[in-house]
């Protein structure tokens, strides 16, 4: 019986060392963790419970049969985060450069089947080389088994990818369907095809990094939401994130505990709006003023930078936040603002997370470049995305809210279900000067009556009575009142239901 039992020991060993010390080295020397260091570091200690250590391939092609490791490059299994339940895969890139066999793709596809099946959020460290190049068509089949599988498990648990690694040809259409995809500075890059083809194929000369790295991820390409400095900075951000979310689309968001007054007023709040109404503010303050202990997990902070997403806490349960921007480009809505907040939309609402809207918006971008890049289809996206989510939706107009953007930005025309403003909010179809300048044209050349008019139509709509008079905005309050009132607001809303009439699925303008 011993023998046997050192037998396992022994066999257990074997995978755990996957590609060897010298490849461990030379993964640390990359700075890099190795696939079972990551997991450790992400989940609750000594929580992780593995599955298919054993697995090997089946592959005997280019004398493969020689090349057997188990586990064949990449752990699996589940374990917790703060005691939540997650199912994770972590490639190994010490065992032939974390390429995905047919059994590597079959072990990832079990734990997403075991996710969907207990309802738990799946976690994939990525760090690979692409399709094990001895396997030909068979790890193609695999990969294509993964993207089924992330379809299948869209809006059924969320899922989450890092990339640590390498992450290249059709390998990055896994994680490009997940929900969030976080990068690794300098030590990982994802791309459809590599510096050496794109110099064939286009003559553009590019590093790798410059391609596809965290930088151009997060500030260009938006394929990833956020980007951090090494592997433990990544792993610790994800479990942050994992926090606000649900387990599965059936649960609610997990409540923690909370030492922030929900009745907690911000007098601060009452001079944020600078008397010149053209002057920018920082629309950070305000979420931070409003949330629980002043925290806000941003998401793609880097880009977009127009429009602010992210989650906070409202008395200890996840709220969504989306917010203009008014110190980048005054605020305007544009096709990367609205494609960036419509998928945060979608994916609060598929896992019930209510969602606040701080508006401040002047407008649509004008521009040949945001018409030709298709400014109406992006700008629809948000449209539709805030229409069709069924989550409690509050909004607070604290400034501008002017034309089309007005109605986009979670209005009542859009089911937003409490509609506040401060009293410095401004709806109207424009700003006072283009408004005048429009209707008065023939009296444009006198300065005096042009003012005057201006002025007039500042009176008369420049606030956020004419809206609060037909019941649009539900009510006025006081800047400092907000956490209080957006708090009560979300607290009303709790047992919201909305019956939906029948249909398959919607056609969001893609
Ligand atoms: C089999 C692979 C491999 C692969 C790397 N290795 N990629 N083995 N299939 N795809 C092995 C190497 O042979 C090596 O084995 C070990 O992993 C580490 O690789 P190195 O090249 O030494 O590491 P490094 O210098 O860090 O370079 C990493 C790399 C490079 C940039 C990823 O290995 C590389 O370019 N690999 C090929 C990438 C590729 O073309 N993949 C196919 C893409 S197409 P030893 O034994 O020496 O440790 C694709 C299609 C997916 O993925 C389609 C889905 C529909």
């Amino acid at each position: 019986m011993k023998e046997i039992l050192e037998q396992l020991e022994a066999r257990r060993s074997e995978a755990r060392s996957g590609g060897g010390q010298r490849r461990i080295d030379a993964q640390h020397a990359k700075g890099k963790l190795t696939a079972r260091e990551r997991i450790e570091a992400l989940l609750d200690d000594g929580s992780f419970e593995e599955y298919d250590m054993f697995v090997t391939h089946r592959c005997v092609d280019f004398e493969m049969e020689k090349t057997k490791i188990p586990g064949d490059g990449v752990v699996t299994g589940w374990g917790t985060i703060n005691g939540r339940q997650v199912y994770v895969f972590s490639q190994d890139f010490t065992v032939l450069g974390g390429s995905v066999s047919e059994t590597h793709a079959a072990k990832i596809c079990k734990i997403m089947d075991m996710a969907m099946r207990v309802g738990a959020p799946v976690i994939g460290l990525n760090d690979s080389g692409g399709a094990r190049i001895q396997e030909g068509v068979g790890s193609l089949a695999g990969y294509g088994d993964v993207f089924n599988q992330n379809v299948k498990a869209s809006g059924v648990v969320p899922q989450i990818s890092l990339i640590m690694g390498p992450c290249a040809g059709g390998a990055v259409y896994s994680p490009a369907m997940t929900d969030f995809i976080f990068m690794v500075r300098d030590s990982s890059y994802m791309f459809v095809t590599g510096p050496d083809v794109v110099k064939t194929v286009t003559n553009e000369v590019v590093t790798a990094e410059e391609l596809g790295g965290a930088k151009t991820h997060t500030s260009k390409s938006s394929v990833a939401d956020g980007a951090f400095e090494n592997d433990m900075e990544a792993l610790a951000q994800t479990r942050r994130l994992f926090d606000f979310l649900p387990l599965s689309a059936r649960e609610e968001p997990p409540v923690m505990p909370v030492f922030d007054d929900p009745e907690r007023l911000e007098p601060s709040l009452d001079t944020v709006i600078p008397d010149n109404p053209n002057k920018p503010y920082d629309m950070h303050e305000v979420i931070q003023k409003t949330a629980d202990e002043g925290e806000f997990f941003e998401i793609q902070a880097d880009f977009a930078k127009n429009i602010l997403t992210g989650f906070i806490r409202l008395e200890g349960r996840p709220v969504g936040v989306v917010a203009n921007q008014p110190m980048v480009l005054a605020g305007c809505d544009d096709i990367d603002a609205s494609r960036n907040a419509a998928r945060f939309v979608r994916f609060c609402d598929c896992f019930n997370i209510p969602i606040v809207t701080f508006v401040d918006v002047p407008g649509f971008m004008p521009g040949t470049k945001q018409e030709y890049g298709g400014l109406i289809k992006h700008g629809a996206k948000l449209q539709f995305a805030y229409a069709e989510a069924t989550v409690p939706k509050v909004t607070v107009i604290t400034r501008k809210a002017y034309g089309g953007a007005y109605d986009v930005m979670s209005s009542k025309h859009l089911r937003g279900d409490v509609n506040y403003a401060w009293p410095t909010a401004e709806i109207a179809v424009m700003g006072a000067k283009g408004a005048t300048e429009i209707l008065y044209r023939s009296e444009l050349d006198d300065v005096e009556k042009i003012a005057a008019r201006t002025k007039e139509y500042e009176e008369r709509f420049a606030n956020p009575f004419v809206a609060a008079e037909r019941g649009f905005i539900d009510e006025v309050i006081m800047p400092r009142s907000t956490r209080r009132r957006v708090c009560r607001a979300f607290a009303s809303l709790r047992n919201k239901k909305v019956e939906q009439p029948y249909k398959k699925h919607d056609n969001i303008p893609l």
